[in-house]
């Protein structure tokens, strides 16, 4: 492999870093990539309870951000209702904690 292909790879590499961890990648971007939308809305119930629902419930809770990091990563159940949420594997711990961090945000 030559030098030349070799910098246009790590070129590449950079650019798709950029898209993916870069600054405008949104929570709600990640909450869609992720799949989180398929069951979660950021202002209605649908499977899972609103984002701003959880905000909300969690506004005044010093540990909220460690809270739903855990739900997020290990699951949920019986906190909203009788259905559990599974274990979200779609996720690594910076998107989870980022995840976690964005829904806050969502207070009304
Ligand atoms: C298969 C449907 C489904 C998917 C996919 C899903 N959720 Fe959930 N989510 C639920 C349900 C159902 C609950 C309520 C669980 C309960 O009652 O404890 C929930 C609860 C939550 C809560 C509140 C947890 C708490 O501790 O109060 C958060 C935060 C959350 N989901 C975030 C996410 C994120 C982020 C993703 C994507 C990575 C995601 N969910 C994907 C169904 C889903």
């Amino acid at each position: 492999m030559s030098i030349r292909s070799l910098s246009l790879g790590a070129v590449v590499a950079l650019a798709a870093l950029h898209t993916t961890a870069g600054a405008q990648t949104t929570g709600l971007d990640l909450a869609k990539a992720k799949n989180c939308m398929a069951c979660h809305d950021v202002a209605s119930k649908r499977v899972g309870p609103s984002y701003q629902s959880v905000a909300e419930r969690y506004a005044s809770d010093a540990e909220a951000a460690d809270k739903l990091f855990a739900s997020i990563r290990k699951g949920s159940f019986r906190k909203w209702g009788a259905i559990p949420m599974p274990a979200q594997n779609a996720v690594n711990d910076d998107e989870a904690r980022k995840l976690a961090q964005w829904i806050l945000t969502l207070k009304n």
